[in-house]
């Protein structure tokens, strides 16, 4: 219930703009967000890499409506890159295609996404296409399979989400045709049509597709933080022999913190999602809706502050 509402509430332009003025709410998107300049990324992630992890910089901002927004994007994206190679530090980064103007011109994201990738190339530095809800799940596997992985190869992956009823079809696809993926249980509202509602078949989804990809995949990312799916993994790469160089695990910045450390110090690749810009309200009301337990706190404040304005 919470979850749904939380998830409605990534949505809704004119909350955020109230929440943005919210004290508490801007602390608790501190937790999650590196900070709204590329300069505060780079910092979080210089302090992630002297731990042995890497990171995935990602310039928060979906959906956005105009040919100027996407192209702002572009560019801000093309910085990111700039700033991780003339900087030295260990990351690449993650991008969502309506950022990039999916939503008004499928030509116009793809050629956002080349002048990107082709930055990226000659800098040497993975890009990942997140994966928005099931509505661009076609639109997105279809710009990747028929357009970007053959004109950047490796240089570019997709995320599965193992929510979906459909990923066991795409991860057999993807995996056949060589594709870099990060695996994720999936972080929006879906009907029932199209995603598993309870936790347990969204787990044994994620059971499926990971083993799958450890076995088969190129360099898969374990994107969770859910104990025992990342122990299933390390079970199942012990059984089977799969060097830890094979696949990374990735979690999410401000997310258990003593859990990335732990799989560093067992020599497992870690890699850290890092968020930053100004435009962090969907993204941090999908974290919240993960997280029930920092929602009652900031309610309450955002109610006080409102009711206290009148
Ligand atoms: P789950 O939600 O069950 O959490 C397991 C445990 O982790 C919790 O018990 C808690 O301890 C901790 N935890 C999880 N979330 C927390 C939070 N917000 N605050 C505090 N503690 C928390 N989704 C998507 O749809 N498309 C995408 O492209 C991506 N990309 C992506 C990249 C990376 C690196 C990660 C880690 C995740 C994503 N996701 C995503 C999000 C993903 O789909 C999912 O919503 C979250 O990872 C939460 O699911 P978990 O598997 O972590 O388990």
């Amino acid at each position: 219930m919470l979850r749904s509402a939380f998830l409605w509430l990534s949505n809704r332009d004119s909350v955020f703009k109230f929440t943005k003025r919210n004290k508490l709410a801007n602390k608790i998107a501190s937790r999650f967000v590196a900070g709204e300049t590329v300069a505060s990324a780079i910092e979080v992630t210089r302090s992630l890499n002297a731990r042995g992890i890497t990171a995935s910089l990602d310039l928060l901002g979906e959906s956005v409506h105009t040919k100027e927004e996407a192209v702002r994007a572009r560019d801000g994206v093309l910085e990111a890159l700039d700033a991780i190679a003339s900087t030295e530090v260990a990351g690449n980064v993650s991008v969502k295609l309506t950022q990039l103007g999916l939503d008004i011109d499928e030509s116009l994201c793809a050629a956002n996404m080349h002048t990107i990738l082709n930055r990226a190339k000659e800098l040497d530095i993975f890009v990942r296409i997140d994966m928005e809800s099931s509505v661009y799940v076609e639109r997105t596997l279809r710009l990747f399979t028929n357009d970007l992985q053959p004109a950047f190869g490796d240089l570019v992956g997709v995320v599965m989400q193992s929510y979906l009823r459909r990923s066991g079809q795409d991860v057999s696809d993807l995996v056949e045709r060589g594709a870099r993926i990060r695996l994720c249980k999936g972080a929006y509202a879906e009907p029932s049509s199209v995603a598993f509602d309870s936790m347990r078949e969204i787990r044994a989804s994620f059971v499926v597709l990971l083993e799958h990809l450890l076995e088969r995949g190129n360099y898969p990312a374990i994107a969770t933080h859910d104990p025992r799916l990342i122990d299933h993994a390390i079970q199942y790469v012990e059984r089977n022999a799969i060097s830890p160089e094979r696949f990374e695990f990735q979690m999410l910045y401000g997310v258990r913190r003593d859990l990335q450390t732990r799989l560093r110090e067992r020599d497992f690749n870690v890699r850290v999602y890092i968020p930053f810009g100004t435009n962090w309200y969907p993204y941090l009301m999908r974290r919240l809706a993960e997280r029930p337990a920092n929602v009652g706190f900031m309610v309450a404040s955002i109610l006080k502050e409102s009711v206290s304005r009148r």
